[in-house]
């Protein structure tokens, strides 16, 4: 499907945004853990959670989805079954490697796979602490499929440093921990989501956080510490999800450079691990104003409000990069819309996403004209304000999709996205909500 996108009138208005994707996936699965009836309102439906659910009913678990209600009825992770079929995680990783930390704790075999864009993913970084957890379990070359035999409960604690700041290695040994035969501590170069460790708390299960700093040498360690919970039995969830502010960051950068915008997103997760995209965007001169609405299922939320601005190049590097390590795309548009450099350092890990993203976002905002090279670890962007139009690639991954959409909404000509339908894997409703802003999109399908 092509969705072309026209620049037009100001985006104006409120909206409310769909539940957020990690939360979601989170929230599947530990309600699918837990015994008991678990409702979670505001679940994501979109593409990578119907992988999670599909791979939750191979396990032998029920679920029924009202709207956005999501209902589980589970017996507890002790009564999973063995898939028969290899489990297809589609296009997800966390779907993979949250599901693989799961079936560690339950001590069943099972196949995970997906699509050939996961196949590509890198497994490795869960493949070897989980074996020295003592969990049978191999990926070829490293990567998907992903096999986990049959592994003897309980399973070894484990004092491990990650090689990366990831949330998904870190929730995948969080869940494998909670069949450990004592304490799990993991120490991260960076300050990744902590979703899982505050559901786990909200069950009663403690989980704590520190920063380490070493002064000498700026080295810092963000120490994850899981106590195993006397039983795997756990308690039934009823949450209700803050809005999703990755999805959310698509439409702050579409307000910010369509001039006479003004629009506000209500119910917006403000977890300050996920934040970091509004702090760079105001860096660069973005009026975004934030009314903290509290919590909500053990997460700050608040409504944002975003002006049109006049933004000007800056730079983002360390732990503001794993603090906004899905907003790059999104944030990349801004960057062309801004005036001056913006550069982009130690964000590697982009290369490992749902597509490389440091190379595909300067290929693609090159054929938009935008001056926008690669580094070796991120990327550098000459801003003029000026983006012409034309027809891009989003090499198979939605949040370059989202981002190129929004960058036809002040571009001198029409941006057409070429296989925009991989938009449903995160944020079905994109298009709606652009549209309900005031915005002009179109589709064909080519
Ligand atoms: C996620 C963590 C991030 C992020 C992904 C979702 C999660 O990956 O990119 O979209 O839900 O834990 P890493 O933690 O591997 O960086």
């Amino acid at each position: 499907m092509n969705l072309t996108v026209s620049p037009g009138k100001p985006l104006n208005g409120s909206l409310s945004l769909p539940g957020d994707k990690s939360l979601s996936h989170r929230a599947a699965l530990l309600a699918a853990m837990a015994a008991g009836e678990s409702r979670v309102e505001n679940f994501l439906v979109s593409g990578v959670t119907q992988a999670m659910l599909d791979a939750l009913t191979a396990l032998g678990v029920d679920w029924l989805l009202r709207d956005t209600t999501l209902i589980v009825n589970s017996r507890g992770i002790g009564v999973w079954q063995p898939p028969v079929n290899p489990l297809s995680c589609g296009s997800s990783a966390t779907t993979l490697r949250l599901l693989a930390g799961a079936l560690a704790a339950a001590g069943i075999p099972a196949v995970l796979d997906g699509s050939g864009g996961l196949r590509r993913r890198p497994m490795q970084r869960i493949v070897i602490p989980l074996q020295q957890m003592g969990v049978s379990i191999e990926a070829s070359q490293g990567c998907a499929p992903v096999r986990l035999g049959k592994s003897r409960l309980p399973l070894r604690a484990i004092d491990y440093a990650l090689p990366v700041a990831s949330a998904q290695i870190k929730s995948c040994l969080l869940f494998a921990g909670l069949a450990a035969s004592g304490p799990t501590t993991l120490r991260e170069p960076g300050p990744s989501r902590d979703h899982t460790e505050r559901m786990l708390n909200n069950l009663g299960i403690s989980v704590t956080s520190q920063r380490l700093t070493a002064t000498g040498d700026h080295l810092e360690a963000y120490i994850t510490r899981l106590e195993p919970p006397k039983t795997l039995v756990l308690p039934p969830l009823h949450l209700e999800l803050p809005g999703d502010i990755s999805a959310a960051a698509f439409l702050i950068v579409a307000a910010l450079i369509t001039p006479g915008s003004e629009v506000t997103l209500k119910r917006a997760g403000l977890n300050p691990t996920r934040c970091g995209i509004i702090d760079a965007l105001q860096s660069m001169g973005a009026d975004i104003q934030i009314h903290a609405a509290g919590e909500q299922g053990g997460e700050p939320v608040g409504d944002i409000s975003v002006r049109s601005s006049v933004l000007h190049g800056t730079q983002v590097s360390g732990s503001l990069v794993v603090r906004m390590i899905d907003e790059f795309p999104a944030f990349a548009v801004a960057a062309a819309y801004a005036q001056g450099r913006t550069v982009i350092r130690e964000a590697e890990e982009l290369r490992h996403k749902e597509s490389d993203r440091i190379m595909a976002m300067c290929t693609e905002l090159r054929s938009l004209g935008v001056q926008a090279e690669e580094t070796s670890d991120g990327f550098e962007i000459e801003g003029s304000g000026v983006v012409s139009g034309g027809v891009v690639d989003p090499h198979g991954d939605h949040r370059l999709a989202m981002s190129l959409a929004v960058a036809g909404l002040a571009s001198s000509e029409p941006v057409t996205i070429r296989g925009a339908e991989i938009i449903h894997e995160s944020f079905p409703g994109f298009r709606s909500a652009l549209e309900s802003l005031g915005a002009w999109l179109s589709q064909d399908e080519r």
